[in-house]
């Protein structure tokens, strides 16, 4: 079932069971913009039936017209023909730093790829995006985006956090005390490997010039849910949970 986040955001997709109880998120966002939704990734091929349902239960009549891609790893592309089959005009929207011939499925025709490149921003069925270069990610071309009108930002991979299974539905101001530091690191040092290599305060000034030039009010991972509580308590928590994982 789609779950409402903030203005006409809404959150949709599954979750994964790990090791020892702990659970990752697997989300697909959804504007719904007037009557022209954009999708903002296509979640995971192992969720196709419900996400489709979802998706189909969130749209109704309304025709989306462009999928976003943060990057092109299976959970976030895996739905992609189900999609394309469902709504056969659909644009899908890629990095300019991904190479489409290699990195996206092969029968998705040139002339439904569009890119976003980095710094800038552009109108989609009437709506502003901005595309920016993703500080944290496991795929070269992966970028993130944000929605000024919801203040919205896409974080990918970054900001996910796992957690227990009876978590699931809860996004951060249901919780009791927001998402715990534990879960955030959790996922970041299992998802990002590279990040004790990594200066921890380079890593947190490019978080922090992200967050001072735009408005967050919502923080949309792939693999959480939408963060829009307190996110000056999780930015921090993240902070220092970055700190501590790098070296
Ligand atoms: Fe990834
Ligand atoms: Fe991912």
């Amino acid at each position: 079932m789609a779950i409402h986040v903030s203005g006409d955001l809404y959150q949709i997709g599954e979750s994964i069971d790990g090791t020892d109880g702990w659970c990752e998120a697997v989300r697909v966002y959804v504007l719904l913009n007037d009557g022209h939704p954009l999708i903002f990734d296509a979640g995971s091929h192992l969720h196709t039936a419900p996400v489709m349902a979802d998706l189909k239960a969130l749209l109704g009549e309304m025709k989306p017209a462009f999928v976003f891609l943060t990057h092109t790893e299976l959970p976030h592309t895996g739905n992609m023909s189900a999609i394309a089959r469902e709504w056969p005009d659909i644009e899908f929207v890629v990095s300019s730093g991904i190479l489409p011939h290699v990195e996206l499925p092969w029968w998705v025709k040139p002339e439904s790829v569009s890119f976003g490149y980095p710094g800038t921003d552009e109108v989609y069925a009437g709506r502003r995006i901005t595309f920016l270069d993703a500080i944290l990610k496991d795929q070269p071309g992966t970028h993130w985006m944000y929605d000024a009108r919801t203040g919205t930002l896409f974080t990918a991979d970054a900001f996910g956090y796992l957690f227990p299974r009876s978590a699931d539905p809860y996004l951060d101001d249901q919780l009791d005390d927001g998402i715990p530091a534990d879960w955030l690191r959790r996922y970041h040092e299992a998802a990002f490997r590279f990040l004790k290599l990594s200066s921890g305060t380079k890593v947190v000034a490019d978080f922090d010039r992200v967050f001072s030039n735009r408005d967050v009010s919502v923080i949309a991972p792939t693999h959480g849910n939408a963060i829009r509580g307190n996110l000056g308590q999780c930015r921090q928590r993240f902070t220092d949970v970055i700190l501590e994982i790098c070296r």
